[in-house]
């Protein structure tokens, strides 16, 4: 049976690792295994007892109880499921949700999988389209109570926002709640980018601790920089609900990897160093960038992220795919083009997570004057 192309994983697989220079990339900088265990006060003589037998299928109950504890509220070990990545936690819920013909609402544009697998499941989703004025990316939720009925079983969101950087406002967020509620939508939202928050901004409060009726998608690939642990988990309240979903993760995984679990728990905590971390990563390259566009005033029009390490940037050339492509194979620079995560062909998406953040946009400006010159 065939699936939408997933437009994000199938360029970085052809770009990713074959172009030196990414300004493009989700995640933040990552480490090696023994930086984080030290950063955890562990050794790798720890990481060298655990046992390489099967796991419990909901995810062990230490790592459990450290991803609850960091929540707070009234959420307990028992509501959280561990993953094998934090992209099955999408399949998952899609799976056991949606029945083909459920009205499904979609905050777009949206990382491929939480528009696409929808799609796919129930081939009924409304977008609900984040709007870009001429200085930032708004929310319009007149629009989403117009698209909420009585029949829409799902709404799917993404706080901090891939690719725009948009973090809703409190009030936003707890009327976005409201509006779930009142219509008896369950409510996916992806926290993925959470701790995230730039300029002083406080985080969201999760939505598991707002509506009982919520899935919330969380994970260690992109807040504090370690995508390759492919460590990830939900929360969810509702107990039919959970053992649907665990029921549908013994067709795809069955249980959490050893390795992987062992350090999640040491990234646990390790978590505030981790984010303040990442947190100063990207608030060094926002200033930066910053300073890059202003720079670049005819080229560029620049919508500061509020949260998260991505933001969509506008540019002016007739198709940022032809662009991008070009600029990678004549320069090694890499942007994602905005098609490729559901938006214009005049955005690309930036990313401000790496350390080399700066060498490269040097490189890229390098690239720039060079061609202005020419
Ligand atoms: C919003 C969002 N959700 C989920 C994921 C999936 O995370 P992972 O690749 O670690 O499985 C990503 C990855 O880019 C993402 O951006």
């Amino acid at each position: 049976m065939q699936i939408a192309p997933f437009d994000v994983e199938l360029f970085f697989a052809v770009y990713e690792f074959a172009t030196p220079h990414v300004l493009c990339a989700s995640d933040c900088e990552s480490m090696t295994v023994t930086d984080l265990l030290e950063l955890a006060g562990m050794t790798m003589a720890d990481l060298g007892t655990q046992w390489l037998g099967y796991t419990e299928s909901q995810g062990h109950p230490d790592l459990r109880g450290l991803v609850a504890a960091q929540i707070g509220g009234a959420v307990t070990a028992q509501d959280v499921v561990v993953l094998a990545t934090p992209e099955e936690g999408i399949y998952l819920t899609m799976r056991t949700l949606l029945e083909p013909g459920d009205h499904v609402v979609v905050l777009t544009p949206a990382y491929n999988s939480l528009l696409n697998v929808a799609e796919h499941v129930s081939g009924n989703v409304s977008r609900w389209e984040i709007e870009a004025t001429a200085v930032s990316f708004q929310l319009d939720l007149n629009k989403l109570a117009n698209l909420l009925t009585d029949e829409t079983k799902l709404l799917i969101v993404n706080f901090p926002h891939n690719p725009t950087g948009l973090l809703p406002t409190p009030e936003e967020f707890a009327q976005i709640v409201a509006l779930a509620q009142q219509h008896d939508v369950w409510l996916f939202c992806d926290e993925m980018y959470r701790g995230l928050e730039l300029d002083g901004r406080s985080p969201l409060p999760s939505a598991i601790t707002q509506y009982e009726k919520s899935i919330v998608l969380s994970g260690l690939s992109k807040t504090q920089g370690l995508p390759g642990l492919r460590s990830g988990w939900l929360l969810v309240r509702d107990e039919s609900l959970r053992a649907a979903l665990i029921n549908w993760k013994h067709y795809t995984s069955i249980c959490p990897p050893t390795p992987s679990e062992f350090l999640a728990m040491a990234a646990l905590r390790a978590h505030d160093k981790l984010v303040a971390r990442n947190v100063a990563i990207i608030t060094q390259n926002l200033q930066a960038a910053d300073a890059f566009f202003a720079r670049w005033p005819q080229l560029f029009t620049w919508r500061r992220p509020s949260a998260g390490s991505v933001a969509l940037v506008e540019t002016a050339v007739p198709s940022t795919t032809t662009y991008c492509i070009q600029l990678a194979e004549e320069a090694g620079v890499l942007f994602l083009p905005g098609p490729y995560i559901g938006y214009h062909d005049t955005f690309m998406r930036w990313g401000f997570g790496r350390k080399n953040f700066a060498d490269n946009l040097a490189h890229y400006e390098a690239y720039l004057q060079k061609k202005i010159g020419d």
